[in-house]
């Protein structure tokens, strides 16, 4: 029998690890990976730069969004300080960054974002409101848009004594359901996912805590490229 813990529990448990600079087990502090940059550099000129960061944890994904010239919407429900001071530190970014502190499910997408980054986050909401979210957001696309997405699914988290836990009213999506969701939300968009499996050990145990199949999506939106540009469609420019 799972042992559920509340949602209060988990925001609690993040917003703290980010007021005390702690690093979690999903390494918040860790620099995006190299392949994140191949994907911000490879966007068309005429994407709006625009982006919005959902659940931006320790900002590292903000400050890679911000520092390859977008201005950024980050929003987390963990109070906006420790981000904010660490945008000080970065000569001119802080300007380029507007920190926002609300639930993700209660932040209502009506711009044009060029780019959409959801990181270990979407897994927490439930599989309703993330559908709504991304359907929002599909619908407030107007141009060339990206969505960045890393989606845990096959979800295993256990306790020390192997004890299965569940997080209250999160997604619980299997690789098959959140693939049924994906072509329900991106229909026209060009997605492409790639499936690994993603495990996390506690580190003075060595034990295996979490273990699940992490879905990387990215899904562009397919628009007419003025004469010109290369759009992201893959067709060649004109
Ligand atoms: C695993 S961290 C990911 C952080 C960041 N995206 C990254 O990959 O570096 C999850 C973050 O989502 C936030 N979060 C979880 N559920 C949320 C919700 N319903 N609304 C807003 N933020 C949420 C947490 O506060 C935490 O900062």
């Amino acid at each position: 029998m799972p042992v559920q813990h509340s949602k209060a529990s988990l925001h609690a448990f993040y917003a703290d690890a980010l007021r005390n600079g702690q690093s979690t087990g999903e390494k918040l502090r860790a620099p995006v990976p190299a392949r994140f940059l191949t994907l911000l550099a490879s966007l068309p000129a005429d994407i709006p730069r625009r982006a919005l960061d959902l659940g931006y944890g320790a900002g590292a994904y903000t400050i890679a969004l911000a520092e390859a010239g977008f201005t950024v919407v980050a929003v987390d429900q963990a109070p906006a300080e420790p981000l904010l001071h660490r945008l000080s530190e970065y000569e001119d970014l802080a300007e380029r960054v507007t920190v926002v502190e609300s639930l993700i499910e209660q932040y209502p997408i009506r711009e044009d974002f060029g780019a959409i980054v959801a990181k270990d986050v979407l897994h927490y909401l439930s599989q309703h409101d993330v559908e709504v979210l991304l359907a929002q957001a599909v619908q407030s696309s107007r141009s060339v848009n990206l969505h960045y997405l890393e989606v845990f699914t096959a979800i295993s988290r256990t306790d020390a004594h192997g004890v299965q836990i569940h997080i209250e009213g999160e997604a619980r999506y299997t690789p098959e359901s959140f693939s049924r969701a994906l072509e329900r939300i991106y229909e026209g968009w060009d997605v492409t996912v790639r499936w690994d499996n993603h495990t996390e050990q506690d580190a003075r145990s060595r034990r295996t805590y979490f273990e699940a199949t992490r879905a990387t999506v990215t899904a562009a939106r397919r628009c007419p490229a003025p004469v010109g540009s290369a759009a992201m469609n893959g067709r060649k420019a004109a």
